[in-house]
């Protein structure tokens, strides 16, 4: 296995995130259902958000890595869309929008520069791939299909990183990142919540979750499912009362990091902190330029077909 990247430290399962700051954070456009040109975020409050989840992402044990937004792309403030990393490595998100696309080079470059290793695309100009809809649990990468990711950049992912994909797709615009209806926990629980996807994606998942709390669109409205856990604490941008007191019953800590700003733009917590390691405990990962795109290693899961 290729390892490069960041070097590792003493604490070697710690948690690595890369923020983005914003200070060109803006809803200047409207490529989802959040965002409306009315409804433009506060300056100021936004840093207090974005410097209180620092802060929040700190204590609860991640080590936190920022760069600064830059004119004109006003959604840099959500890196975890600019690609997936893991092993030291990492594919370049293909945003489906123009107004984003040039994000994927700015998140590349910084990756780049502290050592991680890019592996190649096909040459395939219909594969869109969104950090948002990739998402581990246990040992298999779930990917939403839908709004903002090709079955195809799943297969792509599938192959270069030697894991199972299981695409779940997603029929609801308002949450168009499967970072927003599935939140794991650990190697057995996660929140999510099923009426945002088909029948067969709820199956799937239905089958591949041991211990799940199940949430309502009302809740999964409030974000509660874009969130990060970091150790015990789940850092989340909002709680309903009942995911709360499950979260406890299970000896989770909950810390609320308000990011209201944000969801201006229909982003939340997950959205802002790109996992610099995503997948734990990766296969072989290969850089080598793709010759076709049959998945080795993995098998694909619904959808992906
Ligand atoms: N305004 C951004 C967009 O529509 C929000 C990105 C949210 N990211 C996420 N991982 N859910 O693309």
């Amino acid at each position: 296995m290729i390892s490069a990247g960041l070097p590792t430290g003493s604490l070697k399962s710690q948690k690595k995130f890369l923020l983005c700051s914003p200070d060109h954070f803006d809803v200047t456009f409207e490529i989802n259902p959040w965002m409306s040109a009315e409804r433009r975020p506060d300056r100021k409050k936004s840093w207090r958000e974005w410097e209180g989840l620092v802060a929040n992402l700190r204590a609860a044990g991640a080590e936190v890595h920022h760069f600064p937004s830059l004119p004109g792309l006003s959604d840099m403030v959500f890196p975890t869309d600019v690609g997936i990393v893991a092993g030291g490595c990492f594919v370049r998100g293909r945003f489906r929008h123009p107004e984003r696309r040039d994000e994927a080079a700015f998140g590349a470059t910084w990756l780049l520069e502290h050592g991680f290793a890019e592996i190649p695309w096909p040459d395939d100009p219909d594969m869109y791939l969104e950090g948002g809809d990739v998402v581990r649990f246990g040992d298999v990468l779930l990917c939403g299909n839908g709004p903002r990711t090709s079955p195809a950049a799943a297969m792509h992912l599938s192959r270069v990183f030697d894991k199972q994909v299981v695409t779940v797709p997603i029929v609801d615009p308002r949450f168009y990142h499967l970072d927003m209806s599935f939140c794991p926990l650990d190697d057995r629980r996660a929140i999510y919540a099923p009426d945002v996807w088909d029948q067969e994606g709820r199956r799937v998942i239905e089958s591949l979750v041991p211990e799940p709390l199940v949430i309502s669109i009302d809740e999964a409205l409030s974000f509660c499912a874009n969130s990060v856990v970091v150790g015990n604490t789940v850092v989340m941008p909002s709680c309903p009362p009942r995911v709360r007191s499950a979260l406890l019953d299970w000896g989770f800590t909950v810390c609320i990091s308000p990011v209201d700003e944000f969801i201006k733009a229909g982003g939340g917590i997950r959205c802002m902190a790109l996992d610099l390691n995503l997948i734990a405990r990766p296969g072989h990962v290969s850089l080598d330029p793709p010759s076709d795109d049959r998945p080795v290693g993995g098998e694909l899961g619904s959808g992906a077909r």
